[in-house]
């Protein structure tokens, strides 16, 4: 099967490695012909585990290409993706839906015989809708049909999520395009992937849907570590005691400084322009969305507070910056908030991230790189931890404690052991655990 993917985003990229793994001829295009090169010399984009081998092997068995030239990839492609970026539009928070449009009429000008158009974008109820008329306007004879095919990746374990999947979700009501999407996943049939077929729309709205539950969930637990916090309880304990119910499940209920990343803060917020444009308000996520920025911006404070209430002249060593372990992406981190808020405060800041700080020098203003977790709290007032990268599990105490000027340790991510951190004398701050 032959496929076109426009865009090669992380969601793009993954999806057009992953297919052409599942034996399928993909072409990715771009219209930034730098990005175009340098993927055609192995070059990534992005920070993403396995991919670079995963592309270099594909390319070598001649199943994945990259191009700029839309033309040939989407005239003969059985399947044309869409997946190009739909950020927050400036202003209303709404997605912003001018790349996908601008997809569908390329595709609607070039593509020939029947074609399957999938969005891959995470796009509002409806977008199908509109693609299906910018095409049918551009080409009213065309034969064509339209599908919704959400992604449901996690940066940093992106190719294990394309390839072993919780579903595949498909939105159509075309038979045709029903067989051929069954015939591009076919492999994962093998491990008995539920494919669930739906409506378009319903399709559409199951992914900001699961968006938005996860991001209910984690604000959840948030504010239950809050509440630990004021009564004595331990919220990993809450987490587990919960968890363990398996109407709730174990998973998306670690406690820390604030969901982030280019996913739900954008979609949630798009899932409640959606839903107050239908007059159906999802209050619980209005109240989510505040939640959550409201406690990326408490963090500062909470951190003043474990160095005694003023930071003014102080050195805060601070390991890592990305919104998650195993990305470079910093689009909403936490560190975004926490970092200015801190130097504001009068404190300095130096910080180390795995892969993280080509992309945060260019954001954040002010603070000093460190070329190592050991450099960044050298001679430090205090050590802070912002992204659970598993590096700094695993640090050597001996060191950090040589290397701090005093015994203080901040961790939004509870991936140290309080009774382990008190036992070695550190004065040790984490979210919701006494
Ligand atoms: C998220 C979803 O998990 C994917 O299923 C979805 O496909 C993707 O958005 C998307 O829409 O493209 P991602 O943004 O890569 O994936 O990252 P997550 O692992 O979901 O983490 C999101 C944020 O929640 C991070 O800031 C993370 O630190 C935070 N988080 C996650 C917590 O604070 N606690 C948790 O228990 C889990």
């Amino acid at each position: 099967m032959r496929v076109a993917m426009i865009g090669t985003g992380y969601v793009g990229l993954v999806s057009g490695a992953c297919f052409a793994d599942f034996g399928h001829v993909v072409t990715c295009v771009d219209k930034d012909a730098s990005k175009i090169e340098r993927l055609k010399n192995g070059i990534m984009p992005i920070y993403e585990p396995g991919l670079d081998d995963l592309v270099a092997s594909n390319v070598k068995e001649e199943r994945l290409f990259f191009t700029t030239d839309a033309a040939d990839a989407i005239k003969d492609a059985d399947a044309v993706f869409i997946a190009v970026g739909t950020p927050s539009r400036r202003g209303d928070g709404h997605a912003d839906l001018s790349y996908v449009y601008a997809a569908a009429e390329e595709i609607a000008g070039l593509m020939d015989g029947f074609t399957v158009v999938v969005t891959k974008s995470t796009v509002p109820v409806g977008t199908g809708d509109e693609v299906e008329e910018i095409i049918r306007k551009a080409r009213p004879d065309g034969d064509f049909a339209v599908v919704s095919n959400p992604e449901f990746l996690r940066e940093g374990a992106a190719i294990k999520d394309f390839k072993i999947p919780d579903r595949v979700v498909v939105g159509t009501d075309d038979e045709r395009a029903r067989q051929l999407m069954r015939e591009l996943y076919r492999p994962l049939f093998l491990n008995e992937t539920p494919i669930l077929f739906t409506e378009r729309r319903t399709s559409e709205l199951i992914k900001y849907a699961a968006n938005a539950f996860l991001a209910v969930k984690i604000t959840f637990i948030n504010e239950m570590a809050d509440l630990c916090e004021k009564v004595g309880a331990n919220v990993q304990e809450v987490s587990r005691g919960i968890g363990l119910d398996n109407r709730i499940g174990r998973k998306f209920l670690n406690a820390g400084p604030g969901y982030g990343g280019s996913c739900f803060p954008k979609d949630t917020l798009a899932l409640t322009k959606t839903a107050n444009d239908a007059g159906a308000p999802v209050r619980i996520v209005d109240t989510v969305v505040a939640v959550n920025a409201a406690r990326k911006k408490a963090m500062a404070a909470k951190i003043i507070g474990a160095m005694g209430g003023d930071v003014k002249g102080k050195t805060i060593g601070v390991l890592g910056l990305a919104f998650k372990q195993n990305t470079d992406d910093m689009r909403d981190a936490p560190s975004l908030d926490i970092l200015p808020a801190l130097m504001a405060a009068g404190a300095k800041v130096r910080a180390f991230d795995p892969e993280a700080m080509t992309e945060a020098g260019h954001l954040l203003e002010g603070v000093e790189f460190a070329s190592s977790p050991y450099a960044a709290i050298q001679g430090a007032d205090a050590m802070v931890i912002i992204t659970e990268w598993d590096q700094f599990r695993a640090l050597d105490f001996d060191r950090v404690k040589a290397a701090l000027n005093s015994n203080i340790v901040v961790d939004l991510r509870n991936i140290y052991s309080p009774e382990d951190m008190a036992a070695r004398g550190f004065a040790y701050t984490s979210i919701g655990r006494p």
